[in-house]
């Protein structure tokens, strides 16, 4: 192909690009308020096993959901509903990232709870299939991606609000190749899109009364659109006197997250979606691996709840998966716990897990047949939580 007739393409298909931006800014115009799950009659939790070991380790986590929630489940307002087929297989076979019978699926839920789904990449010699997760958030409008990460013996509490339908990600499958030397991708940051994620943040920041936000961006170089995310921030922080903000750029900030004096300053930090992917793995590591976090996926009208790590199908191949390590997963099903409103059931679901995990140590999960299975982690972990003294157990811990 000449020059003039690449370019010709490569306009073609930018044209296509804004227009589907704009369309997706509209929608987003027309979307309601968040969802009051108080008043809802009922509230339906989809549970979507993925691949690898995701089917294994989402087992455990819906069985502890199932005991929690018991009371309201027998109630009729509480109803958990398997959802099949989202495996790299069947998406596949489709070729989708996600097949249409199981988003219609997903879409008569109000949350999700999801295990890891495995994305192919360039060279595996799988079919360039979006990931299933990107593919989610962006079809179910998840804009806020919410990775807490805490380790009190360091003084580290953080709560990331990564933007998470935009960036990089918007069109990352999008890229043009002009020709064979020239290869452009795009990055989109929207004003609604913007503003959406920022004043999650400092209603989290106000409501929670850490009252600070830490703004990330790389608006020296990446101009215009992390510009566009840094002014936003600078303006909506007018509206919250109370809430003090500071701003960073990406490079100085991983590093400052390894400075033991100034890394225990931030609390509540924003970023754009490719800075907060790479950001909350890095984050995660000081509290013991992304195994360890949880990950709430939360737009106005669903929401997602997710385990950080991978598939890991090693540990199927290997005949190991009924030893993995559910409590990512478990973690995940307490922020979602959180979210439709029992807050209670939560923190009494994150001490079991400190107790279990960090403290009383009756079991330990290694992975594979030296350690208990993932099941019986689970009935070890549901006992705890039957335990009468668990506040008093989990406070004597607290020292
Ligand atoms: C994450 C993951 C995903 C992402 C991958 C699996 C596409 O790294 O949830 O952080 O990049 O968002
Ligand atoms: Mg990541």
């Amino acid at each position: 192909m000449d020059n003039h007739a690449a370019i010709e393409q490569a306009k073609e298909h930018f044209g296509k690009i804004i227009e589907d931006q704009l369309l997706r800014i509209e929608n987003m115009k027309n979307e309601g308020d968040f969802v009051d799950y108080q008043n809802k009659d009922e509230i339906v939790i989809g549970v979507v096993g993925g691949d690898g070991i995701g089917p294994f380790i989402t087992k455990e986590a819906e069985k502890v959901l199932a005991f929690l929630l018991k009371d309201d489940i027998d109630a009729g307002k509480i109803k958990l509903k398997e959802i099949d087929g989202l495996t790299i297989e069947n998406r596949i076979k489709c070729g989708k990232a996600i097949p249409d019978d199981v988003m219609e699926e997903l879409k008569a839920c109000d949350v999700i709870l999801k295990g890891p789904t495995t994305t192919p990449r360039k060279g595996d010699g799988m079919p360039n299939i979006e990931s299933a997760n990107v593919a989610m958030r962006k079809a179910l409008d998840l804009f806020a991606n919410v990775r807490p990460v805490s380790v009190p013996e360091k003084g580290i509490d953080w709560t990331f609000y990564r933007e998470n339908t935009e960036g990089g990600y918007a069109v990352g499958s999008q890229g043009i190749n002009v020709n064979d030397d020239l290869a452009i991708d795009f990055t989109v940051a929207t004003q609604g899109g913007s503003e959406r994620i920022i004043r999650a943040a400092f209603e989290y920041a106000k409501n929670s009364g850490k009252n600070k936000v830490t703004v990330v961006t790389k608006a020296n170089v990446i101009k215009t659109t992390d510009g566009k995310f840094l002014d936003t921030a600078k303006k909506i922080a007018e509206e919250y006197p109370e809430v003090e903000m500071d701003d960073w750029y990406i490079d100085i900030m991983t590093a400052k997250l390894v400075d033991e004096k100034r890394r225990t300053q931030f609390k509540v930090l924003v970023l754009p979606n490719l800075y907060g992917d790479i950001l909350t793995d890095e984050a995660a590591e000081f509290q013991g691996g992304v195994g360890t976090a949880g990950s709430a996926n939360i737009g106005k009208r669903y929401a997602m709840f997710e385990a950080i790590h991978g598939s890991a199908p090693r540990m199927v191949d290997e005949g190991r998966a009924q030893y993995a390590d559910p409590c990512s997963i478990i973690r995940a099903a307490g922020m979602l716990l959180d979210h439709i409103g029992y807050s209670e059931e939560a923190k009494r679901l994150q001490m079991a897990l400190d107790i279990c995990g960090q403290y009383e140590k009756k079991l330990v999960l290694t992975g594979r047949d030296t350690g208990a299975t993932g099941a019986e982690y689970a009935e070890y972990l549901m006992e705890t939580l039957s335990r009468e003294d668990l506040i008093e157990v989990y406070n004597s811990y607290q020292k």
